[in-house]
């Protein structure tokens, strides 16, 4: 776990244009000093992001929120009254301390306040805004643990703060509160149903999270393994027959099954609480990338509560590959 002379060393790194490496309640993130274009230009290097994909802006506090947005509607500020520090982006106008390097050159910008004592010392030792992707190479799978990070962007990285294994365990969710009506732009470690609760109004998710349509889901959050989705009661069948055309088949286990596939390189079994299975779901794909495995059978869980996130990263691993 990160001391105090860790966390005054990162905010050191922040201030003098580094990057550091930041635990959160839902994965790590790259951090830079969201005010510095030339540091928040690093992090797209290093990740290999294109410049157009916009960050997240990480503070420490809900009240400071004014200092980096143009204006505040009532909804985002129940939202973040009720969610932060926690698993929510909010998609808000951008203020002019955000440079546009942050935002992909868009006029909004995502902003939240992570839940990790960790983090939140950072944010409170820094002073400013830390502006954070996950801190994986782009598309692959995000990390939840400060080896994770070291394995994937080493010397990359100026500083990695070690915060322990990251307990949501999957991304935030991102709501846009711009529009008339909040929606979703990616389900996460905060429910859908939640949401609406706090809402009291039904809460639009992208069609693209919610319906299977091959080839619009471009990969991202994937293993090297190629990731094969099919019906739970066909997972086995599915394994032992890419087994038998030669595959080094990893498996991700319903947990209605307990045998494992005959003739599977590697198994992990998926634990039937939804908050366990997205906690060590990248885990669990690391694992299967480390054994071995050339291809990964999974199916889909059920889409309610943290499974609709569950199921948006599984669909996301799974989807055609750039040539
Ligand atoms: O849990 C998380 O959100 C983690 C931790 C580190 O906080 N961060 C994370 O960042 O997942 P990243 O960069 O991997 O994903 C951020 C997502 C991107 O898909 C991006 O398109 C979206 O946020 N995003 C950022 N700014 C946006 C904006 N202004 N409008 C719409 N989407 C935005
Ligand atoms: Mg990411």
């Amino acid at each position: 776990m990160a001391r105090t002379t860790d966390i005054q060393k990162a905010a050191g790194v922040l201030r003098a244009g580094g990057l550091v490496a930041l635990p959160t309640e839902t994965v790590y993130g790259l951090g830079a000093n969201a005010e510095d274009p030339a540091a928040v230009r690093r992090i797209f290097e290093v990740k290999g992001r294109p410049p157009s994909h916009p960050l997240i802006v990480h503070i420490g506090d809900a009240e400071r929120l004014d200092d980096w947005v143009e204006d505040v509607p009532k909804t985002a500020r129940l939202l973040a009254e009720r969610f932060w520090p926690g698993p929510l982006t909010l998609v808000l106008r951008r203020g002019p301390r955000v440079p546009l390097e942050a935002t992909g050159g868009l006029e909004t910008v995502a902003v939240r306040v992570p839940d990790h004592p960790v983090a939140l010392e950072l944010l409170s030792a820094f002073g400013g805004g830390v502006t954070a992707p996950s801190a994986n190479r782009f598309g692959s799978v995000s990390p939840t643990t400060a080896d994770h990070v070291r394995a994937e962007l080493g010397d990359a990285v100026d500083f990695v703060l070690d915060g322990g294994a990251c307990h949501v365990g999957v991304e935030s969710t991102i709501v846009d509160v711009t529009g008339d009506a909040p929606g979703i732009l990616r389900p996460g470690g905060v429910t859908r149903e939640d949401l609406e609760a706090v809402l009291g109004s039904p809460v639009a998710v992208p069609a693209t999270s919610t319906v299977r349509v091959p080839g619009q889901h471009p990969s991202h959050y994937a293993p090297r393994a190629r990731v094969v989705l099919v019906a739970p009661e066909r997972v086995v069948a599915e394994a032992e027959q890419a087994r038998a055309e030669g595959h080094r088949v990893g498996v991700l286990l319903p947990p209605s099954f307990t045998d494992a596939p005959a003739g599977a390189h590697a198994v992990v079994a998926v634990p039937e609480s939804m908050a366990a299975y997205a906690r060590g779901l990248y885990g669990a794909l690391r694992e299967l990338d480390q054994q071995g495995c050339d291809l990964i059978v999974a199916s889909l869980p059920e889409q309610e509560g943290l499974g609709l996130a569950i199921a948006n990263r599984l669909r996301r691993a799974a989807g055609p590959r750039p040539a």
